[in-house]
């Protein structure tokens, strides 16, 4: 049997090129070695205020995008967290064996009560934002998943799923939970802002000069490019680099493939300007034909839909059987 991988990914905002390098094309990649589940994480969305129309659209937007990168609905499961009442059930019942403390000191949590705090429009915090990584544990052991390709900065949200688990398990004295690993494949190129290369590329960070998104028209492509942040050297060389410089080629070398020394030999000496639009010029490349696949699933009305609802369908029963072990583990009722 293949062992069992899940990933999820929050439908704000839309797609980018970091979350695609970072994430995606993996997910894409390792799902004919592994029984896969990507789950878009809508109830993790709303623990900061999402508008309804909005978030209801970019759910389907980002299952077509999720299909156009090359998930496979005959290979892969995509699915809505929150078509599937099992994932905020089991989130509750291990709320309840999760200490406070543990979440006070998640860093995502610290980092954003802090901007939040600082925000003069955010005048409350929901509890949401601590029980976030609790519920990020229920999507993992729900599915009893084995494997969880994250990127750096979700690696402690994993080890505390791990401490969770573990903790459910010493409580009600059995080996109910699979432990997810933390050892984990590498998952790609780490993608900063292109305004602001010291911060990772983010969905929710505004500014139009950010993030391209892999729904931007070439024009739009090409102007952001050209206007990322780079340093006071005239050209690149790669000794003296500055982090603006660096995301730009691990750009390209991430929409290419190019080598090291392919790298190095293209780009050794070249002004700033041509640099910009040789990467431009990739990324517009690559991007593309994801495009053109957006256009076609989108062209059929029904089809986002189908996928979903077979993807909610075959995760149904792992879903129900999870649950009511711990039901009966814990004591609870079940009709
Ligand atoms: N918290 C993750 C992120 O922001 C998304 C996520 C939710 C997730 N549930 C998950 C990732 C389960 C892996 C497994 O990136």
């Amino acid at each position: 049997m293949k062992a069992r991988v899940l990933s999820g990914i929050q439908p704000t905002g839309s797609p980018h090129i970091g979350n695609y390098l970072g994430a995606l094309k993996n997910w894409a990649k390792i799902q004919y070695d592994y029984e896969s589940i990507y789950c878009i994480v809508d109830l993790h969305a709303i623990t900061q205020y999402q508008a309804p129309a909005e978030l209801r659209s970019r759910i389907v937007e980002l299952a077509g995008m999720l299909l156009a990168i090359g998930i496979d609905p005959k290979h892969s499961t995509l699915v809505v967290q929150s078509s599937i009442p099992e994932h905020a059930e089991l989130a509750w019942m291990l709320t309840c064996v999760t200490p406070v403390g543990w979440l006070e000191r998640m860093t995502q949590y610290k980092a954003k009560i802090e901007a939040l705090a600082s925000a003069a429009s955010e005048t409350s915090i929901g509890d949401g934002m601590l029980q976030y990584p609790v519920l990020m544990a229920a999507d993992i052991l729900l599915y009893q998943a084995g494997i969880v390709p994250v990127g750096d900065d979700q690696r402690q949200h994993l080890e505390l799923a791990r401490d969770i688990a573990q903790r459910f398990n010493s409580l009600y004295g059995q080996e109910l939970f699979v432990m997810p690993e933390t050892h984990l494949p590498t998952v790609g190129a780490r993608i900063m802002g292109l305004d602001d290369p010291k911060i990772k590329m983010s969905k929710s960070t505004a500014g139009s000069g950010h993030a391209v998104s892999l729904l931007d028209p070439p024009a739009t492509i090409r102007k952001k490019i050209m206007r990322a942040t780079t340093d006071s050297n005239p050209a690149v060389d790669f000794a003296t680099m500055g982090s603006g410089v660096k995301n730009l080629l691990a750009i390209h070398q991430a929409f290419t493939g190019w080598d090291d020394a392919a790298m190095k030999t293209h780009f050794e000496g070249m002004r700033y300007g041509d640099l910009k639009k040789t990467v431009a010029e990739s990324v517009v490349a690559a991007i593309e034909p994801i495009q053109q696949r957006y256009a076609e699933i989108t062209a059929d009305p029904g089809y986002i839909a189908r996928v979903l609802q077979e993807g909610a369908e075959r995760v149904t029963p792992l879903a129900r059987d999870t649950v009511e072990k711990v039901k009966r583990c814990m004591g609870l009722y079940s009709r």
